[in-house]
């Protein structure tokens, strides 16, 4: 697979419909892929709480909430709503040739 910049394709970008998640291995790392008034984002599906996936959780307008135990996290800023210290992980995307790339950085933060 092409690998320009560190960006990984994906997923088909018309596989990704409003207001739905897409969970994908990418390179091993299950990344959630959502689109949300009309935004794309794309997060590490493990919750940093307690490591649940967060495709089996909800969305409420830009934010997602954890299946186990509700936490809510905004998709922009990747913030818990009540300790803003914890964050989601964002990946940076880009949509190129009908597909949804993904970089999956280098900081190796297995909390
Ligand atoms: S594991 Fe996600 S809120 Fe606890």
């Amino acid at each position: 697979m092409d690998n320009t910049d560190g960006f990984v394709a994906a997923l088909e970008e018309k596989d990704l419909e409003e207001g739905k998640m897409k969970r994908v291995s990418v390179e091993g790392t299950p990344v959630l892929f959502i689109r949300q008034k009309g935004k794309i984002f794309a997060i590490d599906n493990k919750c940093p709480h307690q490591g649940c996936g967060f495709s089996g959780g909800t969305l409420d307008g830009l934010v997602i909430v954890c299946p186990c135990h509700d936490w809510r996290f905004s998709l922009e800023t990747g913030e818990y709503e009540v300790e803003p210290s914890m964050k989601l992980r964002i990946f940076e995307w880009k949509v190129q040739s009908g597909k949804i790339w993904v970089k999956l950085d280098e900081d190796t933060d297995d909390s």
